[in-house]
């Protein structure tokens, strides 16, 4: 029976991901998460009995080396990080400091004979772009800012524990995701939460910076695929939407659909972290998803038929 660790799992994109590991057959999964953004109802432990749950911070070695060695996972989905653009931009410090749990993660992984680690990297990786679509292999990495470089790091720390001990990995960096479970920090679930409360939604800029917004369920069956049919082995896998929306697209789109009185307020821009545009090449995850991906449209009225966790 597989036994699959996810950390971070008490997060957004972590949380999807444990569940539905936990949802295939003869799969058992532990989620760790040291609750720092993360939060245990996601994990609807009472619904899914399939998964356990340790309050861990996987940037400490006593913590998470003992995990490893009483639970020895065949597969670890390492996804615990320090996220958002103003948290990471406020904190860079705590940002570096998830070097030690990336690294804390591969020599346990090496150590104890794990298959192979899936690992959380960002678009952010590519920094400013210098061409669309932002391609896996062709495409220059330009990161700059404390939380790209720790992706970008990570990402290295990969190829070089594959190259110098055999440790398969898989890359997977994620474009802008959202959900109904999302922090209350992150644009969209930001805008719906002021919109259903009649509040002003706030654009740093003019609002004519683009985004591509991949539904969560879009996000987790692509990276179950690849761990079920043992694809991207060794190997990047952009995961995302390619559809561009600008900030303001989405502000007008989040206040139809919800029927809001809310007006739109332009803030001056972000000194650094708000890329003008981001769009991935997504060829690789469709073939791993196998259909089409949700429009935005569609996933926000999703949300909409239940924001509880967005209104909390
Ligand atoms: N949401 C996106 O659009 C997006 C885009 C690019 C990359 N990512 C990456 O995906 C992963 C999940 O992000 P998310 O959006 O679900 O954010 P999230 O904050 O909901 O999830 C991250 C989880 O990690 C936990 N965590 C942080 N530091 C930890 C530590 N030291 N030990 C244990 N747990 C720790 C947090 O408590 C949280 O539950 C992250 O690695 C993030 O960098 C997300």
């Amino acid at each position: 029976m597989p036994r699959i660790l996810v950390t971070g799992g008490a997060g957004f994109i972590p949380s999807a991901i444990a569940i539905r590991l936990s949802q295939l057959p003869g799969t058992e999964v532990l989620a760790v998460d040291n609750l720092s953004t993360g939060d245990l109802r996601k994990l609807e432990l009472a619904q899914h009995p399939g998964i356990r749950f340790i309050k861990c911070d996987v940037n400490r070695f006593e913590d998470i080396s003992s995990v490893f060695y009483s639970y020895r996972p065949d597969h670890v989905f390492h996804y615990a990080a320090v996220v958002g653009v103003k948290r990471t931009t406020d904190h860079p410090v705590n940002v570096l400091h998830d070097i030690d749990g990336i690294r804390n993660v591969l020599d346990l992984c090496k150590n104890t004979g794990v298959e192979r680690v899936f690992f959380s990297s960002s678009s952010e990786v590519y920094g400013e772009p210098v061409e669309f679509p932002q391609n896996e292999h062709t495409t220059p990495l330009n990161s700059k800012l404390p939380y790209a470089i720790v992706k970008n790091l990570g990402e290295a720390f990969l190829r070089s524990y594959h190259r110098e001990f055999g440790l398969n990995y898989t890359v997977f960096r994620f474009f802008n995701t959202y959900g109904p479970k999302q922090s209350k920090d992150f644009v969209v679930s930001k805008f719906i939460r002021a919109a259903l409360k009649g509040e002003d939604i706030t654009i740093f800029g003019d609002g004519r910076q683009t985004r591509t917004f991949c539904f969560i369920d879009d996000n987790a069956e692509a990276t179950v695929n690849a761990f079920r049919n043992k694809e991207v082995i060794n190997d990047v896998a952009n995961i995302g939407n390619d559809i561009e929306t600008s900030i303001l697209e989405l502000a007008k789109l989040v206040i139809e659909l919800t029927g809001s009185r809310s007006k739109v307020v332009h803030l001056p821009p972000l000194e650094e972290g708000d890329m003008t545009r981001r769009m991935p090449d997504i060829q690789r995850m469709r073939g791993l998803l196998g259909r089409d991906l949700l429009p935005l449209r569609e996933g926000l009225t999703r949300i909409l038929a239940d924001p509880s966790f967005i209104l909390d």
